[in-house]
């Protein structure tokens, strides 16, 4: 494994992150969604750094691709609060082809929030009308596999510190 953002590096950045969302939402009170089970270990960071009053909610989606560019989302578990009238901060670990974003972000608008942004550790550059989506993004990473900080292979490397690519 070849580490591609040390644990330092990320806890620097998700610390600016929080900084930066909590000056955006000033008074205001926010509901921040993670997206399981990748987004887990950088949302627990990341809440820590917001100086916000806020409540965490979490959505588990699976993804199912097939050898065309486009991929199923399905909604495994939902949130349990309800998010109308709320400023909502959708927190995900990686955007790739934005397949998952696009369909979180239909599904959370249908339930009406005052605002909805988006928060991603990882945007893998390929779209650069995706990257304008991101509201606050921690790292942009090559078109690569990467592992650890929440980010799996097959369900293993989580709880690494750092970020990896595999091989
Ligand atoms: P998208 O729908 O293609 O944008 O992919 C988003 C989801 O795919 C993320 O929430 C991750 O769960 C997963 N994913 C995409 N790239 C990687 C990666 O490099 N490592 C681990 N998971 C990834
Ligand atoms: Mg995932």
């Amino acid at each position: 494994m070849k580490i591609v953002l040390s644990a330092e590096q990320i806890q620097k950045r998700v610390k600016a992150l929080g900084a930066e969302i909590s000056v955006a939402y000033g008074e205001k009170d926010l509901v921040v969604v993670g997206v399981l089970k990748g987004a887990f270990v950088f949302m627990a960071d990341l809440v820590r750094h917001i100086t916000v009053p806020l409540t965490c909610e979490f959505l588990r989606v699976s993804s199912y691709r097939d050898n065309r560019s486009t991929g199923t989302v399905h909604i495994d578990f939902d949130v349990t609060q309800p998010i109308e009238g709320k400023d909502v901060l959708l927190v995900e670990d990686i955007v790739d082809t934005g397949h998952t974003l696009r369909y979180l972000l239909e599904h959370l608008r249908g339930k009406k929030p005052a605002s909805l942004k988006i928060c991603s550790l990882l945007y893998k550059e390929n779209d650069p009308a995706l990257r304008k989506q991101i509201d606050f993004l921690g790292f942009t990473i090559p078109n690569r596999y990467v592992v650890g900080y929440g980010l799996d292979s097959e369900g293993e490397h989580r709880a690494l510190p750092h970020l990896a690519t595999l091989s």
